[in-house]
């Protein structure tokens, strides 16, 4: 059986880590963290398709055509959390199961950045632990697939 395919899509500026605000991100780059998430999607047996953009259009373009290629969704939308309506919409319209993940714990920054738009089309969210929200939220994500096709084959609908 061929592995299920994710998509991971990193929204703006986190193509700047490594050097951007380093007090609040740390030094880690994309790069890197794009090598562990490829280490940990090997042991989990998934297959990722990576993707970073600073454009809202396209992130929704990408988000509308994983359906029927992917089956989960792997997102940081970055500073469109807090802003964009066109990303949540298009995840909804997906309805494929979808985590959402940041490094820094957006709760205990600015009061602008309390609130995301689109976790409440996710399964879940995690926040606050660097790059290790990533590979946290890709074994959430992972575990629910795997529940969902317990419940499917038992002839249980899907949770989410
Ligand atoms: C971020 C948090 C957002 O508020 C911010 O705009 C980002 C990164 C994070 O990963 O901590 O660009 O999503």
């Amino acid at each position: 059986m061929n592995p299920p395919r994710i998509l991971v899509i990193h929204g703006p500026n986190l193509n700047l880590l490594g050097t951007r605000e380093v007090d609040v991100y740390g030094r880690v780059t994309l790069k890197e963290i794009n090598l562990l998430l490829g280490r940990e999607a090997a042991l989990l047996g998934v297959k990722l398709k990576i993707v970073q953009s600073n454009h809202e259009g396209k992130i929704v373009d990408l988000i509308g055509e994983a359906r029927g290629s992917f089956k989960g969704i792997l997102i940081n939308p970055a500073a469109y959390t807090h802003t964009s309506v066109a990303i949540r919409d298009a995840l909804l319209a997906a309805a494929l199961p979808t985590v959402e993940v940041h490094l820094s714990n957006i709760y205990k920054r600015e009061d602008f950045r309390k609130q995301s738009l689109t976790a409440p089309a996710c399964i879940g969210q995690v926040s606050g632990f660097g790059k290790d929200s990533y590979i946290l939220g890709l074994k959430g994500l992972k575990a629910s697939l795997d529940l969902d096709k317990v419940r499917i084959k038992m002839g249980k609908r899907p949770t989410k």
